[in-house]
């Protein structure tokens, strides 16, 4: 099981300074709105990926007029207590176990583990393919090494093959050993991912099925469909064939690039015909799949982030929730909330749960 004991944060977001311990199995984080609760489950979650569940913009993590941050926290690594530190300064990150500088940060992707389930986590049913390839990459790329590093050449390439056509689109060459390499590489590492992809919806499935039966009471058929130009023919065949096409809008159009899941209930696609509560029965069964996955294959049981769930969930589907994530498949989980009592009664009681009251 993957634990974090405490954490201390530095002009962190919020938190000028900062030093928390966390409860096992329970910790929730109580506090009136904007006093930071998010920031902190956001600050576990920076620990384990190094990077913020919610921004993709660095900077933001940094408290206003500050130029850097630091995190650290106590993880439970197997039995022994190891620290890790992360760094942000200028623009440049530096990340720590027990004192030793990481030489890549890819390196500790994969050593900890964090799912986390906030509000406005329905945008992966609902918004466009980006957010869904995020995701599926995401948990790929920390259970399969080479998985993460065929996606980033493959992106790299990607860009260069576009920059690429680009530059030629008004009088290509009729012999490019530049773009016959970009090809190449695109066709190797796309068809290792596409492979990946397959098989990781054909485990992910049947997770997805049970807990969607548990937090539901209704009894609607789910199906997830991966669409990939890769299922219709090999990407070697589509560069080839869509070469004129990909020229005249210069750039590339076809590969896994490209890939999207549709979500389906009963035959009819979820994000256009479901009902809110579908939805977030979907969604949370989702999270739910996407930590068992993990645990499945990395043989530790993840940080569960929740991020202010009472505000979401109905009396029937949070009280399935609670049984799920109590029950023996589950470890430590750290919660938000603006008011402690609705935790404790959710609950039945504060046997378990460790505060920190914000
Ligand atoms: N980079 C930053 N520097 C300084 N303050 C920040 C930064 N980013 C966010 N904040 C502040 O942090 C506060 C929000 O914290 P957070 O979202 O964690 O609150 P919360 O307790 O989760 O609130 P809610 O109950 O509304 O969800 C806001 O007051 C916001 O202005
Ligand atoms: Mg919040």
């Amino acid at each position: 099981m993957n634990t974090i004991k405490n954490i201390t944060l530095v002009q962190f977001r919020n938190y000028s300074s900062g030093s928390f311990a966390f409860a096992e199995p329970i910790t929730c984080i109580t506090g009136p709105n904007g006093s930071g609760k998010t920031n902190l489950l956001d600050a576990v979650y920076y620990l384990c990926y190094t990077k913020s569940y919610f921004s993709s913009y660095q900077q933001n993590s940094v408290q206003k007029g500050m130029d850097g941050f630091r995190v650290q926290g106590t993880f439970d690594h197997k039995g022994y207590d190891e620290i890790i530190a992360c760094k942000w300064k200028q623009g440049k990150k530096e990340l720590s176990a027990d004192g030793t500088e990481y030489e890549k940060l890819t390196d500790h992707i994969g050593r900890y583990a964090a799912v986390m389930i906030a509000p406005d986590d329905m945008e992966l049913i609902n918004d466009g393919s980006e957010l869904r390839r995020k995701w599926v990459d995401s948990i790929l790329s920390q259970t399969d090494r080479e998985y993460l590093e065929r996606l980033m050449r493959y992106q790299r390439v990607l860009l260069q093959r576009n920059a690429w056509l680009k530059l030629h689109y008004l009088n290509p060459p009729s012999n490019s050993p530049e773009l016959e390499y970009y090809n190449s590489q695109l066709v190797g590492d796309g068809t290792y991912i596409y492979q990946k992809r397959l098989e990781f919806i054909d485990k992910f499935i049947p997770l997805l099925r049970e807990y969607y039966k548990q937090l539901s009471s209704d009894k609607e058929q789910i199906q997830v469909a991966y669409e990939s130009n890769l299922t219709e023919k090999p990407l070697a065949q589509w560069l080839e064939q869509s070469f004129q096409n990909d020229l005249r809008v210069q750039r590339t159009m076809r590969g896994i690039h490209r890939d999207d899941w549709t979500f389906i209930l009963n035959d009819i696609s979820l994000k256009s015909f479901g009902s809110q509560g579908q939805k977030k029965s979907f969604l949370f069964a989702m999270k739910l799949a996407q930590y068992t996955y993990l645990n499945n294959v990395q043989g530790h049981k993840p940080i569960l982030l929740l991020d202010d769930i009472f505000e979401k969930l109905d009396q029937n589907r949070m009280e399935a929730l609670l049984r799920i994530i109590r029950g023996d498949g589950f470890g430590q989980v750290i919660l938000t909330d603006t008011h402690a009592g609705r935790v404790v009664e959710a609950f039945g009681g504060r046997e378990g749960i460790g505060f920190i009251e914000l």
